[in-house]
């Protein structure tokens, strides 16, 4: 990382939706000295059945709306940005650009106890192979991975519980695999699906790990800042929320799940014209 970096420079950290907000939660909580602008690609999301070209397009317009800002590292709360082309662009930048494949990977290879691990994920992110070749790297090659495309929009169009028939009958499809391979870890490989894990608890039981891709790549930034000697010393620190599509939507639906009042706290911008 570039030594003119400022400490007190807010943390990026972008995701299609509201999915990074399992990330965002979790920073707040860890590392309350930071500031952060969280953006959320809400007008494009989502982006789990994009081709890789569309994606990196993607990926360059919302690291240069957040490098706008001066930020000092971006974590990619994205399971699909991550796991799609993250390793190839990183050299491009000189910021640390964390994802969320590495942190989700150890937690999962530590959690099990047979050794057999379920990963799910978008259609883009289970078939890059990024999650599978990880554990394997760790010694855990007996994995199952489903692609889970029936999830993000119901996520983003607020629907989570268990109680709702089409939810229940998405878990049921794609824990069905995991199940029946006989894994006790499922990595939740997009960080929408952690908004689920009460209906996932409900449907596979409380037998099955969940691991929480958002929130376990915590443990990457923070060492990633610690290393380049980057961690904010202030008191408290504060977000910044950007959306491109509907704010009102994000406030209400976001502001639930972390359990704060967002309404008229979210602004709007548009990634793809940024500077056009
Ligand atoms: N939350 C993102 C991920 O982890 C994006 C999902 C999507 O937009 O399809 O994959």
């Amino acid at each position: 990382m570039s030594e003119f970096l400022n400490k007190k420079a807010p943390i990026g950290v972008f995701d299609s939706g509201l999915g990074g907000l399992t990330a965002l939660k979790a920073l707040q909580e860890e590392l309350p000295n930071e500031d952060y602008i969280y953006f959320g690609d809400t007008a494009r999301v989502p982006y789990g059945g994009r081709d890789k070209e569309t994606l990196a397009r993607f990926a360059a317009d919302n690291i240069a709306l957040l490098r706008s800002y001066d930020v000092k590292a971006i974590l990619v709360a994205c399971g699909t940005i991550s796991s799609v082309l993250l390793e190839g662009i990183k050299e491009e930048y000189p910021i640390a650009l964390v994802g969320v494949i590495e942190s989700a990977a150890a937690a999962a290879a530590a959690a099990t106890r047979n050794g057999k691990i379920g990963i799910w994920g978008t259609a883009a992110s289970i078939g890059s192979g990024a999650y599978a070749r990880r554990l394997a790297a760790l010694g855990y090659a007996d994995t199952v991975a489903v692609p889970c495309p029936k999830l993000v929009p119901l996520i983003e169009s607020g629907r989570t519980s268990a109680e709702d028939p089409m939810v229940r009958q998405a878990l049921e499809e794609y824990l069905e695999p995991v199940l029946k391979s006989g894994a006790d870890t499922l990595i939740l490989g997009c960080t929408h699906y952690p908004l689920l894990a009460e209906a996932i608890r409900a449907v596979a039981g409380e037998e099955l790990v969940l691991i929480d891709s958002g929130k376990e790549s915590v443990v990457t930034l923070r060492a990633a800042l610690e290393e380049a000697d980057l961690l904010n010393e202030q008191e408290q620190g504060n977000t910044r929320y950007i959306v491109s599509g509907s704010p009102e939507d994000f406030a209400r639906q976001g502001g639930a799940f972390l359990g704060s009042d967002l309404s008229g706290k979210v602004e709007q911008q548009d990634a793809e014209n940024l500077g056009k």
